[in-house]
């Protein structure tokens, strides 16, 4: 069933980026990477394959489409506190439920939140944000702190690569998700790390 499932996923992928290898080939080291934290926080390797998958699997559509289709499962409310690039993360999450008739919540919230993050994250969640992130075909330089810390403490990597997002944007003049200045002030208001 999930072999079956993860083979039609497969065959999505490769026709939508057809003409977009380096795209394809984020997505399986986000797998790839995704697994190997599994591994050591002991987290199923079936939805990490899925999620992991799916996060990026409309990144190839306009920001109508993306809209209309995130839309079907979102309220607006929740896609208005969103900044554009985080769009794509929304309309995969309407991609796993209605085309591949996902419902497990564990993996439709690590495909939603994968770009924002959010406060109080489950595990599954926290190891794709953080995959997303220090891939190894990452084209920016990942922080060696935040690659060692993403194999001992998934929550004190979450807070770095919020930092690290947090200031980049600052710098470039572009908006933060709501999400992640929530998830910020949360891991702070604990005192942090
Ligand atoms: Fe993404
Ligand atoms: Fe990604």
């Amino acid at each position: 069933m999930t072999e079956n499932l993860i083979g039609k996923i497969e065959e999505y992928l490769s026709e939508q980026f057809l003409h977009d290898k380096k795209r394809l080939e984020h997505i399986h080291s986000v797998m790839q990477k995704a697994l190997e934290l599994g591994e050591i926080f002991r987290v199923s390797k079936d939805k990490i394959t899925i999620a992991s998958l799916l996060h990026d699997a409309t990144k190839k559509l306009s920001f109508p489409e993306n809209y209309s289709m995130a839309r079907i499962i979102f309220a607006e409310e929740t896609i208005k506190h969103s900044p554009k690039p985080c769009l794509h993360a929304y309309s995969a999450t309407a991609l796993a439920k209605i085309k591949f008739q996902i419902d497990d919540e564990e993996i439709l919230n690590a495909i939603a939140y994968h770009c924002s993050g959010r406060k109080n994250m489950g595990i599954l969640e926290k190891i794709i944000y953080i995959a997303d992130y220090i891939e190894e075909t990452r084209t920016f330089i990942v922080d060696e702190e935040i690659k060692h810390s993403s194999k001992v403490d998934l929550d004190r990597t979450v807070y770095l690569i919020m930092k690290e997002t947090e200031h980049y944007l600052k710098e470039h003049n572009r908006p933060l998700a709501k999400d992640t200045l929530e998830a910020i002030e949360a891991y702070e208001s604990k005192g942090g790390f």
